[in-house]
């Protein structure tokens, strides 16, 4: 669904008003008498959207085929009456108990050929056929009584797809696999030939020798791997179509399910699902695992509204507080929520969702935060829900306006997946890492990206950058290399075009596939030992991977002072066709990144949203044909100044030429545009 129409922008879901501002609300955990008192507090919070029925499978029906409706119809029937719209879950998310007695088979396996049991949630094998069965037959009941309800404002198939049960390696997975690599392969040759199977005796002759990957003594077959990690997020994609093809039969309204795009989980291709959905929408909790986790967010973000191509998304979940499910869960400081919710809106959310709406009492989430915490009403975490809820509401001018940039930034699921390979040259690279390592130098140099899939067009971009891209097949390659030897410029870092699709190996030198692009030759990789570090002649540092690289008409920027290439170039710069790409062949030191980065954004002519924007000063721009609005997040303990001119919105003030933003504080300010 594009949502704007010839620059005038459109909001993706029907709400009476403006930017959806909401939550999950599960009242099947509270005494009906609770329901009305949350009701009347969710329209003093400013709530217009909530996700209801998302674990309701075994209240709808509690035995097999006996359906009972009456609660979910009393839900909806008050929060329309109150005038809240409904994100209506399918509630197969976990199936219920008597589901998994009755036929254990569903029941998911994991890598060692355990079995995992009922008890927690998503107990379940994605490809088996029963679960699906049944999943099939709630939601059609689902879809038919409520597809033209007037409250239902968006429809959102199970939770979380594959957040526990990605990966199932039971029996019936493993025969799913088989029609699936059938499907891809069509020939037991074709297979063992895609999987390197002459290797270590590998080599099978027949579909039934073939199982899931489970573990092994050794090492497994990196080709079965990967075509697992394929496979495993078709099939969750398929449950996902299976669901949705039944709500369409029954309703107009608009299909999706919350993705997670955040640090920790990576199984699912999300560039492969999104043709499949009316709009895209995602669930991110701050992981305080990464140390310092608002540039994640951020990342997070921009990948989102890469995936609904740069059309608005939906904020689905975040938390108001502390999750409970790290290992330390910190509570947001003051302004952290308000900071973290107008992020996402910066960078597309056209709604800020939470998890969830009032805190359970009982169960493995009991000190997870929520917008009505267990003080209840009489305490600051309220208190802020109710004026993000005011501010939210205030930015209802800003929904269908997007996010424009000239920076591509390329990201690869499937490289992820590779590069965190069993084996491979350094177990300290990390694909995510790495991608998050050039993000956080372009976003402190306050430049928004458009995240993009390997194969995308370019023609439209001034730069793109392109990390760590392992894995990526000749043609996907032969798109960089055609942008760049047509004009424009790449940034590209290390361990970047070394093996096609198949996980094979281009020959000749590395980095393979951009090799003759960038104008260098690597003869063999040198990674770094843990806590080496290596001078460069620019006096910045790097550590972690040296490469063997002779130029081959590429200059160098920076070169090695020491270690195992003292010379050796570590950074280098190659006019290729009528344009130019750098490639960093280690990890630099932060500066040193900034440094390159800097480089190739005045190289191609990009300017940042603001000359004040850096890394504590978060600035993105979202606009239209006749608006655009300034988002300014200060990060930091000081408060900052900007030239800028316009409305601001959150204090209702006009700004002439300058404003002061306030340390902890945003501000969004509808610019003025000149005649
Ligand atoms: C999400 C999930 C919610 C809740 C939340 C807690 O993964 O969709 O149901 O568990 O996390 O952070």
């Amino acid at each position: 669904m594009n949502s704007s129409l010839a620059g005038q922008p459109r909001p993706i879901i029907e709400l009476d008003s403006g930017m959806a501002f909401g939550c999950d609300y599960n009242p099947e955990q509270w005494d009906p008498a609770v329901w009305a008192q949350d009701a009347t507090a969710m329209q003093q919070a400013g709530v217009n959207f909530v996700a209801i029925n998302i674990f309701g499978w075994s209240h709808l029906e509690p035995r097999e085929g006996e359906y009972d409706f009456s609660n979910l119809d009393a839900i909806i029937e008050l929060l329309h009456e109150h005038g809240i719209r409904i994100n209506l879950a399918t509630a197969t998310a976990s199936p219920p108990p008597w589901l998994t007695t009755t036929y254990p088979q569903v029941l998911p396996v994991v890598e060692d050929g355990t079995k995992r049991y009922p008890g927690g949630r998503q107990a379940f094998c994605p490809s088996s056929p029963i679960y699906r069965h049944h999943a099939a037959l709630l939601v059609e009941k689902v879809a038919q009584r409520y597809g033209n309800h007037p409250a239902v404002a968006l429809w959102h198939v199970s939770n979380e797809i594959g957040c526990h049960n990605a990966h199932c390696y039971c029996e019936t997975s493993s025969i799913a696999f088989r029609a699936w690599l059938m499907e891809r392969y069509e020939s037991i040759e074709n297979l063992n030939a895609a999987w390197g199977t002459d290797f270590w005796s590998q080599r099978v002759s027949d579909w039934s020798e073939i199982f899931t990957p489970r573990l092994t003594l050794s090492s497994r077959n990196p080709g079965q791997s990967m075509d697992f990690r394929r496979f495993s997020s078709d099939a969750l994609l398929e449950n996902y179509r299976l669901e949705a093809d039944i709500i369409r039969r029954h309703s107009d309204v608009p299909v999706t399910t919350n993705f997670m795009v955040t640090a920790h989980i990576r199984n699912m291709d999300y560039f492969s699902w999104t043709a499949d959905m009316d709009i895209i929408a995602n669930d991110h909790y701050l992981d305080h695992r990464l140390g310092e986790p608002t540039t994640e967010l951020s990342f997070a973000a921009d990948l989102t509204r890469g995936l609904a191509k740069n059309d608005p998304w939906i904020l689905m979940e975040h938390s108001t507080g502390s999750v409970n499910w790290q290992p330390h869960n910190p509570a947001k400081t003051p302004g952290e929520m308000m900071r973290n919710s107008l992020a996402h809106v910066a960078r597309g959310a056209d709604g800020v969702c939470f998890f969830q709406w009032r805190a359970s009492l009982q169960g493995s989430e009991k000190f997870h935060s929520a917008l009505m915490p267990h003080a209840g009403e009489d305490s600051e975490l309220w208190r802020d829900v109710v004026a993000l809820g005011k501010t939210v509401a205030s930015l209802a001018e800003v929904v269908g306006t997007r996010v424009e940039s000239t920076v591509a930034f390329i990201f690869s699921w499937e490289s992820w997946w590779a590069v965190d390979a069993e084996t491979r040259p350094s177990e300290s690279v990390s694909y995510l890492e790495q991608a998050h390592a050039i993000y956080a130098a372009i976003h402190a140099l306050g430049t928004t990206v458009t995240m993009v899939a390997p194969g995308s067009d370019l023609s439209g971009y001034d730069l793109v950058i392109v990390p760590t891209l392992y894995m990526v097949s000749d043609d996907h390659a032969g798109v960089i290399n055609d942008y760049v030897g047509n004009g424009g410029h790449a940034v590209i870092t290390f361990y970047s075009g070394i093996v096609d699709e198949e996980d094979r190996v281009r020959t000749g030198g590395y980095p393979g596939a951009f090799r003759e692009m960038l104008g260098i030759r690597t003869e063999e990789f040198s990674p770094l030992l843990p806590d080496q570090v290596l001078e460069l002649s620019d006096g910045r540092t790097s550590s972690l991977w040296t490469e063997r690289t002779t130029l081959q008409g590429a200059t160098a920027v920076s070169s090695y002072v020491d270690g195992p290439m003292p010379g050796g170039p570590a950074v280098t710069c190659h006019e290729f066709g009528q344009g130019r790409a750098w490639y960093i062949g280690t990890a630099l030191d932060q500066d040193g990144l900034l440094n390159v980065v800097r480089t190739a954004l005045e190289s191609a002519g990009v300017k940042p949203v603001a000359a004040e924007a850096d890394a504590s000063l978060e600035m993105v721009r979202r606009s239209a044909a006749n608006a655009s609005f300034l988002f300014v997040i200060n990060h930091g303990q000081q408060d900052r100044s900007l030239s800028t001119a316009g409305y601001e919105i959150i204090t209702e003030t006009t700004v002439s030429q300058s404003l002061i933003v306030p340390a902890g504080s945003v501000r969004v300010i509808r610019e003025e545009i000149l005649p």
